[in-house]
């Protein structure tokens, strides 16, 4: 059988090691003004956080609800979870099946740093139709995704070039690593004018992403009964529903669920 998307990013984010690439503590400038402006939505409510990686949001999150779960399906994630914030409870799982959770068991879903883009376009749909089924009426989905929109998505990797010879050579090989994956990835790619699933900086061109525009994103999410509220660029700017964003490689979504 020929290697999918689905098989790359899990050898990335199961891989021996990976939770070391996930160690920052702090929240993005998006992250830190979606969350303030939102803060009603979640604090001292019950909340899922998806895709957890190494606990970043957990820090700010966890102290301020009432509830909070994670779940994240690399089982190195999960043991670094459960080796520095034993407290917390996190679950071993997919978020194309969060079975684990009872209908309408949370006022909040998070899915931080593009990780529903981590998925093929059928199973982004699963994706959301699970988050949509485990938030409670009138919940909110608060998500970043990739943007399609973005002036640079379809390029190849680029040498960074330096006066410095000690980080041109860092550069030259990092950019070597990153051609042979790009090379690798190239049948793996998916290029619509709506959406496109594209190998990117994120550990050197390894893994495979999904990049929606805003527009079909809004239009997406409303299949699976949300609401968009406000969409934010990566300087955590509203934009207005068509905007496109071109300089902003993702965009932060909140949605509420009918
Ligand atoms: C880019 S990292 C983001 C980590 C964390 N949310 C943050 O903001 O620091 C993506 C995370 O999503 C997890 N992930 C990817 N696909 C997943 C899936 N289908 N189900 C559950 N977790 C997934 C990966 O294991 C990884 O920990």
């Amino acid at each position: 059988m020929s290697t999918t998307g689905d098989d790359r990013n899990r050898q990335v984010y199961h891989a021996r090691g990976v939770a070391r690439h996930y160690q920052q503590k702090t929240l993005t400038r998006v992250e830190a003004m979606a969350l303030l402006k939102y803060h009603a939505t979640f604090a001292q409510l019950d909340i899922l956080d998806l895709g957890v990686g190494a606990g970043r949001t957990t820090i700010y999150l966890a102290p301020l609800a009432r509830r909070y779960e994670a779940i994240d399906y690399s089982p190195e994630m999960v043991a670094t979870m459960q080796a520095t914030m034993p407290a917390v409870s996190v679950h071993l799982g997919d978020m194309r099946d969060l079975s684990c959770f009872p209908d309408g068991s949370f006022d909040f879903v998070l899915g931080a740093c593009n990780v529903i883009d981590a998925v093929n376009h059928e199973d982004r749909g699963r994706t959301l139709s699970e988050v949509a089924r485990v938030l409670r009426r009138d919940g909110t989905f608060m998500f970043s995704s990739h943007n399609r929109d973005l002036f640079n998505a379809l390029s190849a990797p680029r040498l960074e070039l330096s006066r410095n010879p000690v980080t041109l050579l860092l550069n030259l090989l990092r950019w070597v690593r990153q051609v042979a994956n790009h090379m690798r990835m190239t049948p793996l790619r998916e290029v619509r004018p709506d959406y496109a699933l594209l190998d990117d900086d994120g550990h050197d061109h390894a893994l495979l992403h999904y990049y929606v525009r805003q527009d079909y994103e809004r239009k997406q999410l409303q299949q699976f009964g949300f609401e968009t509220i406000e969409v934010f660029d990566e300087a955590g700017r509203s934009l207005d529903p068509n905007e496109r964003a071109p300089e902003s490689p993702h965009l932060m979504y909140v949605e509420r669920k009918h």
